[in-house]
């Protein structure tokens, strides 16, 4: 791996995040910090990324023809993807041209871009544990996988979506046309295919943060962050917590999924297992069993906590991983993080409240600069650290309702 350089000079490091919402912002300061000259991409202007890059490019990431012309004028060292919804062919394209690294390889973006390449690695390529699962392309399709064996409860998601978008879950057959319309409209890309799984009754579901990143002789080493609990309300996560208290069983087979997901996308087009960077990979657990949920090969939203519990945060981390350098995943202190939502539609709001929030024993409030909020837009967080993870809960809520968004 070649030294750092100076930014903003012939020997710059250059890293491309596509992407620069909350947690691309975050990989760009901890990169910033490195002395990385940084270009934010965003499909819209003044993402929050953008606004503390070198250098901010708007463009369509899923146009393929747009892709590949940035990438090809700014040339840089690293292409870091921080969302799903991108022209993933062309990153196999460049990579395989030998163009670019794409972080940790173009293949795992391509795998991660929808339900169905990673669900079918895990279930049927890696033999782990997922819910009962099946692809349908119409209404007619759904009905028949429920009946024939998926059953009652399920969930039915877009293949394309993030964040709950478009998933809602079906408890008999009332619910199986509204659960599909609301699919068809919440989906990333036009009408299209779902998944429908099994609903799987969990005791509580966690984020193992899982690192790749080179060792002292160079070759690739694995390393594991504390579970991180959290809560999901219709898809979206609304509170995190870190460490998740868990049977060791538990803990032990979780490892072992994440390994094994994470050695496999770790994997590039050239068969070589040089993928660097740290993965939040998603589990289902109900005693000492454990259910592979689903993986981001990237930073993931419930480990924003990470900002406050870790001596190096999710952030970092993948900073210095995907640069070649040493990592520690060491917890510093028990905290959580609460999610500040935007509850009203403007561009330009306000935010009221910030400092009784920050009065909250231990606590910090992130807000992201997003330039338009929505009710359920994601705008900032509260974190809270706290010897007691129920505590820190419940005090990073109370930091998170105390800051109130507004219009101007
Ligand atoms: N099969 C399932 N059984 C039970 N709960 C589920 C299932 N699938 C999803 N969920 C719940 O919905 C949340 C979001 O689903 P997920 O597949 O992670 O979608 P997204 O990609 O939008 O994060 C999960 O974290 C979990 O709380
Ligand atoms: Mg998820």
């Amino acid at each position: 791996m070649k030294p750092i350089g100076t930014p903003l000079s012939p020997h710059a490091t250059r890293v491309m995040l596509l992407g620069s919402g909350e947690l691309g912002k975050e990989v760009l300061i901890a990169l910033q910090r490195l002395g990385v000259e940084t270009i934010a991409v965003d499909r819209y202007d003044n993402a929050p990324g953008q606004q503390v890059a070198h250098h901010a490019r708007t463009i369509t990431m899923s146009d393929g023809a747009a892709l590949r012309a940035l990438i090809e004028a700014e040339r840089p060292d690293l292409v870091v993807p921080e969302i799903e919804a991108i022209a993933t062919p062309v990153l196999e394209a460049l990579e395989a041209e030998g163009q670019i690294r794409c972080i940790p390889t173009a293949r795992a973006a391509r795998l991660t871009m929808d339900r169905e390449g990673i669900r079918r690695l895990a279930a049927e390529t890696l033999g782990l544990p997922t819910s009962p699962y099946r692809f349908c392309d119409s209404l007619a399709e759904l009905q028949a996988a429920i009946d024939a064996g998926i059953g009652y409860p399920c969930i039915v998601k877009p293949v394309m979506s993030s964040s709950g978008k478009g998933q809602s879950k079906i408890d008999g057959p009332a619910d199986v046309q509204t659960a599909w319309d609301y699919a068809m409209a919440g989906g990333r890309v036009g009408p299209g295919r779902v998944i429908v799984e099994g609903f799987i009754d969990f005791d509580y579901e966690i984020t193992q943060l899982t690192v790749r990143a080179l060792g002292a002789d160079g070759s690739v080493e694995t390393s594991f962050c504390d579970p991180i609990g959290h809560v999901q309300v219709s898809g979206d996560y609304v509170e995190s917590w870190q460490p998740h208290p868990m049977h060791p069983a538990a803990l032990q087979r979780s490892r072992e999924i994440a390994k094994a997901v994470t050695d496999n996308l770790g994997v590039g087009l050239d068969g070589q297992p040089s993928g660097l960077g740290l993965f939040g990979v998603e589990l289902f657990v109900k005693g000492e069993n454990v259910w592979f949920s689903e993986v981001s090969p990237r930073p993931h939203d419930t480990g924003m906590v990470t900002m406050i519990t870790q001596w190096q945060n999710e952030f970092e981390l993948h900073a210095r991983a995907i640069l070649g350098l040493p990592v520690d995943t060491t917890l510093k202190s028990p905290g959580a993080s609460a999610v500040i939502y935007g509850g009203v539609e403007a561009t330009g709001i306000v935010f009221d409240g910030v400092a009784d929030a920050m009065r909250v024993p231990n606590s910090d409030i992130r807000l992201f600069g997003k330039p338009e909020s929505f009710v359920k837009r994601r705008m900032g967080v509260a974190l809270v650290h706290d010897a007691d993870v129920e505590r820190a809960r419940a005090q990073a809520k109370l930091a998170a309702s105390l800051v109130k968004p507004r219009k101007a």
